[in-house]
């Protein structure tokens, strides 16, 4: 994951020349996002294909680059459905989502998806019914929440314990028998996301191992034929230390010896989000005012959680640079710190605005700027955009430099 932060501070400083308001904006880096695409799906041994979980960052700008380098796109609801299928008619799709509507499984239905993940019996049973009325045959993964004992939690678990999502393993053989009743209905495989942030590439190559095994045991138990199992996404990004993350040459050396050790294992699929759309991303803030209270430094930045919620969702403090911007249009003295431990806030009205804490600061100077790098994933997409009715931040596409064949 390659960060050009020079590249981006370049042009930061170019777009502040025209500004007339302090400065708020994304600003995603479209050729690292080629870059680090391409490298994770090298890293990836033969019989793996990678999908990219969209809701981590729909922007067409990103889901451009990746279409023609990824194997296609997992969609979890009719919104991001509808959205891919009217921008890239043809690309691979998988639907997934806890809650599903009937208009959203018909929609899937029509739009001639790769796979429908089922999450329940009673969408099973759903699914059937629209199948058969449609005259159609749905194709099927079925996601099981597995428990899995002695399972290393990360800081975002959706599964090996009790959560909404997947089909409890004591309902899997009357799913089994829907399936083999059903005629509308086809059994590709099964689909596991029991977590996400995971740093630990060793971890989960095992985790991955043991989905395998499970499927194994069932495929024999229950005579069943299937084309791949989907390991989901969950790959993370370190954003408490960025100088320690998830090592992708080990963790494709580690897939490698895996299927190299169980010959006729199923095609693994893979669906990041973050991992693949992170680093391409930064979020840049003018810093408005600096306050000291209570014996605390505050740095009052223009834009807020309600575009960046990533911090407070993920309960960290956001690694920042301070990017010095020498115009100072005032008749005084700059307010400045330096050597300093401060907190990050934006313009909401909540002490929940909080981008960044005690994070320590050489120098810092109203009118600078603060750029979050690692803010291409689950940043502008799960934010609260319209709270208190600022206006939204710029949003910038630094272009690829390199555009292969495939692009054109
Ligand atoms: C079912 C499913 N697949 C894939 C993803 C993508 O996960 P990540 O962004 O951690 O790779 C998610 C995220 O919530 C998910 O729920």
């Amino acid at each position: 994951m390659e960060l050009r932060v020079d590249t981006v501070a370049r042009h930061l400083r170019a777009a502040l020349a025209d500004a007339t308001q302090p400065l708020c904006a994304y600003l995603y880096d479209l050729e690292a996002l080629r870059r680090h695409s391409q490298a994770v799906v090298a890293a990836l041994p033969a019989g793996c294909e990678l999908f990219y979980a969209i809701k981590a960052n729909s922007d067409l700008p990103i889901l451009r680059t990746l279409a023609p380098r990824v194997a296609g796109f997992e969609v979890s609801s009719g919104g991001e459905l509808a959205w891919v299928r009217e921008h890239f008619p043809s690309t691979p799709l998988i639907f997934s989502g806890p809650g599903k509507t009937d208009a959203e499984l018909r929609l899937a239905l029509d739009s001639d998806v790769e796979a429908i993940h089922v999450e329940s019996p009673h969408e099973l049973q759903r699914l059937a019914w629209l199948a058969k009325a449609a005259g159609k045959t749905a194709p099927v993964l079925l996601r099981v929440n597995l428990p899995l004992p002695g399972l290393a939690a990360t800081t975002l678990m959706m599964g090996g314990k009790a959560t909404p999502f997947g089909i409890a393993v004591d309902q899997l053989p009357a799913c089994l028998a829907s399936l083999r009743e059903a005629r509308g209905l086809r059994l590709r495989g099964f689909h596991f996301h029991l977590l996400s942030h995971q740093l630990d590439a060793a971890a989960h190559v095992e985790l991955i191992a043991a989905y395998l095994e499970q499927v194994e045991r069932w495929c024999g138990a229950y005579g069943l034929d299937i084309d791949h199992v989907n390991v989901g996404g969950g790959i993370g990004v370190n954003y408490r230390q960025p100088q320690q993350q998830f090592d992708l040459a080990a963790f494709g050396a580690g897939l490698q010896r895996l299927r190299a050790s169980r010959p006729g294992l199923p095609r693994l699929r893979f669906e990041c989000g973050r991992y693949i759309t992170a680093a391409c991303g930064y979020y840049a803030m003018q810093v408005l005012d600096l306050k000291h209270t209570f014996g605390r430094d505050y740095v009052v930045a223009r834009g807020g959680t309600h575009h960046f919620r990533t911090p407070y969702a993920q309960g960290h403090s956001h690694p920042f640079h301070v990017l010095p911007v020498e115009h100072w249009p005032y008749p005084w003295a700059r307010p400045e710190l330096r050597d300093a431990t401060v907190h990050v806030v934006g313009q909401l009205c909540t002490p929940k605005d909080l981008l960044a804490f005690d994070a320590p600061v050489e120098r810092v100077r109203v009118g600078d700027l603060l750029v979050f790098p690692y803010a291409g994933a689950y940043a502008w997409h799960i934010s609260h955009h319209d709270f208190l009715r600022h206006p939204h931040p710029q949003h910038w596409y630094l272009p690829m430099e390199h555009a292969d064949a495939a692009d054109e």
